[in-house]
């Protein structure tokens, strides 16, 4: 279906101030912003305006209550210049994943991705042309009725913002594994890309970060020895000559580079195993000398490689030669920019768009 957008440009494009060499991640936004209303049991109204500030009603419940969630993915362009999306589908199917459990309306596939070309394509001139920098996109969607009271609310945002992004790391990355504080248990919204599971994060991560480490490794609730994920990312270990991520538990966010990272590994004829492991057998692994690689995985960084993990009083080295993680690094980069094949058809092109 082909949803009617209404457009409305900017009389002057900020473009030209523009210095790629220099956006940070999430700092700099487009001249536009993709917006649609929520009222009365339908989606209604998607258009396309110059960014402005959006109006809230100080009771807007989301505000309260947390109905807020969101999604993260990234165009790029290829040798022609033509736009690129990394399988957008499914972050479209994601997102009404998480609207579900958070008891927020599902949004129309294909308006999701109407809304998200027809931006793309009208901001393209704020896609960095270097490697590894991206046009990272932010759908989301939050509850705007004002109302004071426990319950789904009835009127509903859904925006797109974009902003131009130098990579978030270009360094390896040191992991606390963290034992007082958990980020999700079962049965919680974990699996959901919900807004209150990141400001439950937000704290340990300083915490962490004060004691020299980058990120949190995030173990499960119950025993604090199983591995879920890594800050924004997934985890992936290579030992003995096999990959391990931890499978999909209900509590681990299921991300789509993770998706893509097992599909290539095993298209390179890599064995892949989606099941539990534990930080003891990660401490063993190394103590063996079997620990190989690790590397996490998510749309703001791509593959990130793991210098350490510290675990209570000791820290687990991981060697500095990642051959295979940066294997899947060039691939996913390369098919990003239409530098190499796309052998297993992520990329989706933004061309003859409505705009
Ligand atoms: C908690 C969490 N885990 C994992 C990921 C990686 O997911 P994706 O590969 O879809 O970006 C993200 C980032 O979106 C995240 O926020």
């Amino acid at each position: 279906m082909n949803y009617n957008i209404s457009i409305k440009k900017v009389e002057k494009s900020r473009t030209e101030n523009l210095d790629f060499a220099n956006v940070p991640l999430g700092r700099t936004f487009t001249d536009h912003m993709f917006i649609c209303d929520y009222e009365e049991g339908q989606w209604e109204n998607p258009r396309i305006v110059p960014l402005y500030d959006i109006p809230t009603h100080p009771a807007a419940m989301a505000l309260h209550y947390g109905q807020a969630i969101f999604e993260g993915m990234k165009a790029t362009k290829d040798k022609n210049s033509t736009p690129l999306l990394f399988r957008p589908e499914l972050n479209a199917k994601r997102l009404n994943f998480s609207a579900e459990r958070m008891g927020m309306p599902e949004l129309p596939e294909d308006l999701f991705l109407d809304g998200l070309k027809q931006l793309v394509a009208l901001d393209q001139n704020w896609i960095p042309p270097q490697d590894g920098s991206a046009l990272y996109l932010r759908p989301f969607m939050y509850a705007d009725e004002a109302f004071i009271g426990m319950r789904a609310a009835t009127s509903y945002k859904f925006i797109i913002i974009a902003s131009p992004s130098n990579p978030l790391y270009n360094k390896r990355i040191k992991l606390y594994a963290e034992t007082d504080f958990i980020r999700a248990a079962d049965g919680g919204t974990g699996e959901a890309k919900a807004a209150g599971n990141y400001a439950a994060a937000i704290r340990p991560t300083e915490l962490a970060k004060e004691k020299g480490f980058d990120q949190v490794l995030w173990l499960d609730a119950v025993e604090h020895k199983y591995i879920q994920e890594v800050g924004t990312m997934n985890i992936f270990f290579k030992i003995n000559g096999e990959f391990i991520t931890p499978s999909l538990d209900g509590a681990i966010l299921n991300g789509i580079t993770r998706l893509s990272v097992i599909d290539y590994l095993r298209y390179k004829g890599y064995e892949v195993k989606e099941q539990p492991i534990t930080i003891h057998e990660i401490v063993e692994a190394s103590n063996n000398g079997k620990l190989e690689e690790a590397f996490g995985t998510g749309t703001a960084v791509g593959i990130a490689m793991i210098q350490e993990i510290g675990y209570k009083n000791s820290v687990i080295h991981i060697s500095n030669e990642n051959p295979v993680g940066n294997m899947v690094y060039e691939y996913i980069n390369g098919v990003r920019t239409g530098k190499v094949n796309d052998d297993l058809n992520w990329m989706v092109k933004v061309e003859n768009e409505l705009v």
